[in-house]
């Protein structure tokens, strides 16, 4: 009842009002003093209630792309283009995530995808790695974000469930169910929004010190997740219906891929991005016919189209990660693509790809992430291997195949760090 009256002081009026009318004279003074209080704690209600809304009302502002801190170091930004660096630029796959002790910290308080939807928390989290290992050892970040935002501008709800990971409130049962329940044009700006608002307050907060990376999930990944509804081992529902309905599933690929396309040049257009990656995460589920029909065209066209739309004058580096899609012909194919720079899994070896690539293309990768749970002699004894097999310098960004770990030490991560580091001041043959 109490609380009930600190939520509804209007309650405690009227309360107040009928006893006063109906009680004796002798207690009038004290009741006229339960209806001052009321009246004052109407007002200040009242006035809580007008800061909640101005709080949620607050539109972020974004500072113009031009206007934005200049970059002081782009080594990592030229290493994509294939131009010649001093040093071997690094960053990591999910590098602000549950292995960092603040980030579990500012986690336990708020849930993921509200994490996502708030620039200033996105924002904190992006720049965690770099607060912890500097811009002389972290070549960039990525913006906090999940490629799952992209089923959710398109209508669907999903969450993530602590240890269980995405769920689908309601999984898509069909390709062809797609034009009835998904919004299939969404606007882009509007739902995802909050993205290019984490992107251009990170950038302001970034201050030059490193580049900044957006990204999308790819068209397959997605379709794939909001077929199965959420994480599967198989994606045998997903690749169920590539075979019985062909045609629905590229018409679902499409609308995916416009949405991307818009996406991502928002991110560098009104974000301030300074790359982008493409996530096609589940290539290695397909075979590889069904990757050549249903994954590498959209990546193309993303690429392709995404190019055109920034011109020369806001060209960023692309980046297309397929991962498990190492196949005869599959790097080769990616090679025709518009993307600078193809992203490895830990399964090729770097001699392999870079001798499958040339010099068509910047590699970026990519060591066994478990790597990261041996002793840091190990790791930097993996990276200086990894690393000489690439070959050569140029054009070469080092990374993990794969996220980070939950169960992985931050010191772990340094030491891979600090061996990339120290690799570059060795010379190769
Ligand atoms: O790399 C970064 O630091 C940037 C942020 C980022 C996240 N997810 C944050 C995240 C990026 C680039 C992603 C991409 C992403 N999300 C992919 C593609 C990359 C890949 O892993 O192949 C995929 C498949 C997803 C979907 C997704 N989101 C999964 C499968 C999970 C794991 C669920 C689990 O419980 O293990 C997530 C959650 C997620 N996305 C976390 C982070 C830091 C951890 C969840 C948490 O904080 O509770």
């Amino acid at each position: 009842m109490l609380g009930q009256l600190e939520e509804d002081p209007s309650l405690l009026l009227f309360i107040t009002t009928v006893t006063t009318m109906l009680s004796r004279p002798a207690f009038l003074a004290f009741e006229v003093a339960l209806i001052v209080v009321a009246v004052v704690k109407l007002r200040s209600s009242a006035h809580k209630n007008k800061k909640k809304m101005e709080a949620q009302a607050k539109v972020f502002k974004r500072v113009p792309v031009a206007d934005l801190p200049k970059l002081q170091d782009d080594t990592i930004l030229q290493a994509m283009y294939g131009k010649p660096t001093k040093r071997i630029p690094v960053w990591m796959m999910r590098q602000a995530g549950r292995y960092l002790p603040e980030f579990r910290a500012l986690r336990v308080e708020h849930e993921f995808f509200k994490v996502c939807r708030t620039p200033e928390l996105a924002c904190r989290l992006t720049l965690q790695p770099l607060e912890r290992f500097g811009p002389e050892l972290l070549s960039a970040c990525i913006i906090f974000s999940d490629i799952l935002v992209v089923p959710q501008a398109m209508g669907m709800q999903v969450d993530m469930v602590p240890g269980k990971g995405p769920v689908f409130a309601q999984r898509l049962e069909r390709p062809s169910d797609a034009p009835s329940r998904l919004v299939m044009k969404p606007d882009v700006e509007k739902t995802l929004g909050y993205v290019v608002d984490a992107l251009n307050l990170t950038r302001q907060e970034l201050k030059g010190r490193v580049p900044l990376i957006g990204f999308s999930g790819a068209p397959f990944t997605l379709m794939a997740y909001m077929i199965e509804g959420g994480g599967s081992k198989t994606l045998s529902r997903a690749k169920r219906f590539l075979y019985e309905e062909p045609e629905a599933s590229h018409a679902l690929l499409q609308a995916i891929t416009d949405v991307i396309v818009e996406y991502l040049v928002n991110q560098v257009t009104l974000g301030g991005a300074q790359a982008l990656q493409v996530f096609e995460s589940n290539a290695g589920d397909l075979s590889p016919r069904l990757w050549s029909d249903f994954s590498l065209p959209y990546l193309a066209q993303i690429a392709k189209r995404v190019k055109q739309r920034l011109g020369e004058s806001q060209r960023v580096p692309l980046i297309v990660f397929s991962r498990g899609s190492n196949w005869e012909g599959t790097l080769e194919s990616l090679c025709e693509t518009d993307y600078d720079t193809i992203g490895l899994d830990w399964t090729i070896d770097p001699a392999v790809a870079r001798q499958r690539v040339g010099g068509k293309k910047s590699l970026q990768g990519n060591l066994d992430t478990a790597t990261l749970y041996a002793p840091s002699e190990k790791i930097r004894q993996e990276v200086f291997e990894m690393l000489s097999k690439f070959g050569s310098k140029q054009g070469l960004i080092a990374n993990l195949g794969h996220g980070m770990e939950p169960e992985m030490k931050p010191e772990n991560a340094k030491a891979f760090l600090e061996a990339v580091r120290d690799f570059s001041g060795v010379s190769l043959l």
